[in-house]
């Protein structure tokens, strides 16, 4: 794995992918959005990878999308450009992130801005450093939280929290994101690998079929009225049970 703005270490059955442009503060580039779909690409078919974990080099997890290559340089482009780049960012960020087949785990070490609680919230689980700093802050740069990322934090977040900080744009810690429900739960940053690599090796004992077919479950229920998910359920129970889907 040969990138220049994302890094991969495979390491006891965990693919560590790191967001790798640090004095950028791991910000968001067309070429990192690039980058980050094939190799999510690859590593579902990876055997060395079977527990997936993002994260970000140096002191940031991401400081959001890349406000000078992404927003700055692309304004004078045609509408077609603008698009495939939001395109590029949407396909990894969520699409592919959300019903990604092996579990992934948004280990949150540091900044964390904007455009970045759309990769944070697609991923299954997440772990915060107590001392990371998250925040909206795209009404401070007179944007909304778009690319998915109102949506992301109307889901996972109780109401009251996700107006406020959507409104505010004002910065919380881990520990706060925890509260809000955005994460599962935040230890200190000298934790903060060790706690990820557990929860990842507890996912590793399961039968990586019903998982799969569990957290995939999870979500498409999300949207459906109890009589449609028991019928739906009882089907995907069925497929998983058959082995129709190993
Ligand atoms: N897009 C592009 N470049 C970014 C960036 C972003 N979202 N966030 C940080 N950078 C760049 C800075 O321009 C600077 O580049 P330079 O060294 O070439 O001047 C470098 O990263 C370091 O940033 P700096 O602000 O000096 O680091 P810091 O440690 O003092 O602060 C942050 C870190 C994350 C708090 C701060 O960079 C920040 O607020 N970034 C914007 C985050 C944001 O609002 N994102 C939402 C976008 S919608």
């Amino acid at each position: 794995y040969d990138y220049t703005t994302v890094k991969v270490a495979l390491d006891e059955g965990i693919g560590w992918v790191s967001l790798n442009r640090p004095d950028k503060r791991n910000a968001m580039s067309p070429t990192l959005n690039i980058e980050m779909l094939e190799i999510l690409e690859r590593l579902e078919f990876d055997d060395r990878c079977d527990v997936l974990v993002l994260t970000g080099e140096g002191e940031a997890f991401s400081a959001g999308m890349d406000l000078k290559q992404y927003f700055r340089e692309t304004d004078h482009e045609s509408a077609q450009f603008k698009a495939k780049v939001r395109a590029a960012a949407a396909a990894w960020q969520w699409r592919k992130l959300r019903f990604y087949p092996k579990p992934t785990i948004a280990m949150v070490n540091g900044w964390c801005f904007g455009g970045a609680f759309a990769p944070l919230v697609a991923c299954d689980l997440a772990i915060a450093a107590d001392e990371a700093q998250l925040g909206l802050s795209e009404i401070n740069w007179g944007i909304i939280p778009g690319g998915n990322v109102t949506k992301a934090v109307m889901d996972v977040c109780g109401e009251r929290a996700a107006m406020y900080y959507i409104m505010t744009g004002k910065p919380f810690s881990g520990r706060r994101a925890a509260e809000i429900g955005l994460v599962n739960e935040s230890v200190p940053l000298a934790q903060l690998r060790e706690t990820t690599r557990e929860l990842a090796q507890l996912l590793r004992t399961k039968n990586p079929t019903v998982l799969r077919s569990a957290k995939h479950a999870a979500r498409r229920v999300e949207g459906m009225d109890w009589d449609l998910s028991e019928e739906y359920l009882a089907a995907k129970a069925a497929q998983t049970h058959t082995g129709a889907l190993a």
